[in-house]
């Protein structure tokens, strides 16, 4: 009954809350102009290839909920969105319900509505392996996103703040479970030194989740009618910045998902052009299923998809992920992010990942 409410409450919130105050930072990159871009609109190709299937657009719908009845209309809707479009859906956390052995359905209803697309599970760090793979099997999983969200867990007032012992945890599930394993935050982001030590361990499939969208702890503090002051109201890192961080860290191999706060072509162009594989869109689209349904839901998608493809005429490339080859600027507080952290400013504007 508890789980229940919070789910509700989650979605409340991020709906009331909506997306911030702190900024995903896209703002401080600007694109190169290109006159000589030598391609064709019938080169442009959006598609992607992750775990094995094919994306027509390179989209995911990132982990929202289930767990409870009353949210299996709104998982239903998000795997319609998701198969009219051919883009990737991940499912809420999972955790709870293998725990207690309830609100499968609400779960499930992902697969009914989506039986071939790419759908990822989602489970907490303290799930053991055999609750992971039972998160997997509850969906045929593609893949599992286990999420890392120290703050959020702080700022919840049920939330577990022991944090000691969870990335041992994090790779006896990856040891444990059939599918890869992304590691995922929840809208604080990951900095180069986590990601170094996740892939120091073998994991090499990263949801960044930055700041600039939804403000987890902000919907923490807000369902005990409190808010957020100081640092921690914008607590975490930009989503333009985390990407950084994982272009410098990630190999072409590795798989890594920008996510937080990008809700325009523009952001999306900026996040192919930091390194990103395929991007996680989550509470606009919440939002828009909620308000306004499931055709408008895909419209969102395929416009932005439209004024992708027109930046990639513009910068003369034919995919997303080669927009990392082309020439950016960086600006205002992001030169000084690179600054600071001895990045290497003239190598990055080239191309980055
Ligand atoms: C209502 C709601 C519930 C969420 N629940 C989860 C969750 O269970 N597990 C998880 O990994 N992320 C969860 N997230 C975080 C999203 O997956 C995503 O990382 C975050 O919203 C940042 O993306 P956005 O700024 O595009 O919304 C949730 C987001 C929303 C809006």
């Amino acid at each position: 009954m508890e789980r229940a409410q919070r789910k509700l409450e989650h979605i409340k919130y991020a709906l009331e809350l909506g997306d911030g105050p702190g900024s995903t930072h896209f703002e401080d990159i600007r694109f190169l102009h290109n006159c000589l871009p030598e391609i064709n609109p019938a080169d442009i190709n959006l598609s992607v290839e992750i775990f094995g299937k094919h994306l027509r657009l390179p989209f995911l719908i990132d982990a929202i909920t289930g767990g409870t009845d009353s949210v299996t209309d709104v998982n239903a809707k998000l795997a319609q969105v998701a198969n009219a479009l051919g883009i990737a859906m991940a499912v809420g956390s999972q955790y709870g319900a293998v725990r207690d052995k309830t609100g499968y359905a609400s779960y499930e209803v992902v697969r009914k509505h989506n039986p071939n697309g790419v759908v990822l599970a989602n489970i907490s760090e303290l799930a053991t392996p055999a609750q992971a793979q039972e998160a997997v099997a509850m969906l045929n999983a593609d893949a599992l996103e286990v999420h890392l969200n120290p703050a959020q867990e702080l700022f919840m007032h049920e939330g577990d703040k022991d944090f000691k012992g969870l990335l041992d945890n994090l790779l006896r599930i990856r040891d444990g479970v059939s599918v890869p394993v992304i590691a995922k935050e929840t809208g604080c982001g990951i900095a180069l030194e986590e990601y170094e030590r996740l892939k120091a361990e073998g994991i090499t499939c990263f949801d960044c989740a930055g700041v600039g969208g939804t403000n987890f702890p902000a919907i923490e503090a807000a369902r005990q009618g409190l808010e957020l002051t100081d640092d921690f109201a914008t607590w975490g890192i930009p989503t333009a910045w985390s990407l950084l961080d994982g272009s410098l860290c990630c190999k072409k191999e590795d798989l890594l998902i920008a996510s937080g706060g990008i809700r325009s072509a523009s952001q999306v162009a900026k996040a192919f052009a930091l390194g990103a594989d395929i991007v996680g869109i989550t509470g606009v689209v919440l939002s828009l299923i909620q308000s306004s349904g499931v055709k408008v839901a895909v419209t969102y998608f395929e416009d932005i998809s439209r004024q992708l493809t027109n930046y990639l005429l513009l910068l003369g490339v034919s995919k997303p992920q080669d927009l990392r080859r082309v020439p950016v600027i960086f600006e205002g507080a992001t030169c000084n992010y690179i600054d600071c952290r001895g990045f290497e400013l003239a190598t990055l504007c080239k191309a980055r990942r």
